[in-house]
């Protein structure tokens, strides 16, 4: 069994949660690895198509070995919502712990056909995957609007999909959406609990950006086992850099401005690791 499927059951046992936090730059990785550190609370790193593509999946998976082997912090790497096989098996090929394919804008039999050749080719490695069926909406960015809500999948659909692919994580639709509205959408978390009637799979919760915090412990209650956050890291990222240098418009100097944006998101991962820990 892979150190992350462990952790996980650990999670489902125990009721808490790992957050799976996605970086696209290595302030932000230091963040998370510095959390970590200090709590002593293991983590996912996430890097989503566009992330990986800009970090580059070897960097991030050296980096991520260095942490874990060097310094024994426990840092994990998910790929995030891939969207094809190519890239998905680059992932794995690579050394990603995890990987996450988002058939969700496929037709329902072609998101099981190719979730199934991941899977296959994954678990060969020993590598997590984690699926998604019923589309989660939205972009991890600042929304001056309400989120819009959109019609959940039936779960009936969502056991067929996991039993026939043989996922080990599902993206499960609650109402959730991605990135910060001014009034979020509400949280149908009782699927969590029905869906776990159902089946064994590990249940994640993708936009995890400004969820409230008694929605967060509920969903974990029930049997959440991840949660992914990217919004709230870019805003505390470019907010401090932008407070910087207003304060400071004439400083060039990266490691003089950037400690500032990793001070940020350290605060703010170390908040929600806190949360999904229940410490
Ligand atoms: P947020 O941007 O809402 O935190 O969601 C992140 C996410 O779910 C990545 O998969």
């Amino acid at each position: 069994m892979s150190k992350i499927e462990s952790i996980f059951k650990k999670a489902k046992r125990e009721k808490f949660a790992i957050g799976q936090f996605n970086f696209s730059d290595f302030t932000q990785l230091k963040a998370i690895a510095r959390a970590s550190k200090e709590l002593d609370i293991p983590a996912l790193c996430g890097t989503s198509q566009g992330e990986a593509s800009f970090f580059g999946k070897t960097n991030a998976v050296a980096l991520i070995k260095k942490f874990r082997e060097k310094e024994k912090i426990k840092l994990y790497l998910n790929f995030d919502h891939g969207k094809s096989y190519k890239e998905l098996k680059e992932a794995v090929d690579n050394g990603y712990d995890m990987v996450h394919f988002d058939g969700s804008d496929l037709d329902f039999d072609k998101n099981i056909r190719e979730t199934k050749k991941i899977v296959r080719y994954a678990h060969k490695k020993g590598v997590l995957v984690e699926g998604e069926v019923s589309k989660i909406g939205g972009k991890s960015a600042l929304f001056n609007k309400k989120a819009e809500k959109f019609t959940l999948t039936s779960l009936e659909k969502i056991v067929r999909f996991i039993e026939e692919t043989e996922v080990d994580c599902i993206a499960l639709d609650v109402g959730n959406i991605h990135g910060v509205f001014t009034e979020m959408p509400k949280m149908e978390l009782e699927r969590i609990s029905n869906l776990l009637r159902e089946v064994s799979c590990f249940v994640v919760l993708h936009g995890g950006s400004g969820i409230q915090k008694k929605e967060i412990r509920e969903a974990i209650d029930r049997g959440v086992v991840k949660i992914n956050i990217n919004t709230e890291i870019r805003v505390e990222w470019i907010g401090a850099i932008r407070d910087f240098l207003d304060k400071n418009p004439d400083e060039i100097v990266p490691y003089k401005i950037m400690p500032e944006a990793e001070f940020a998101v350290y605060k703010k991962i170390r908040e929600k690791m806190k949360l999904f820990i229940n410490k």
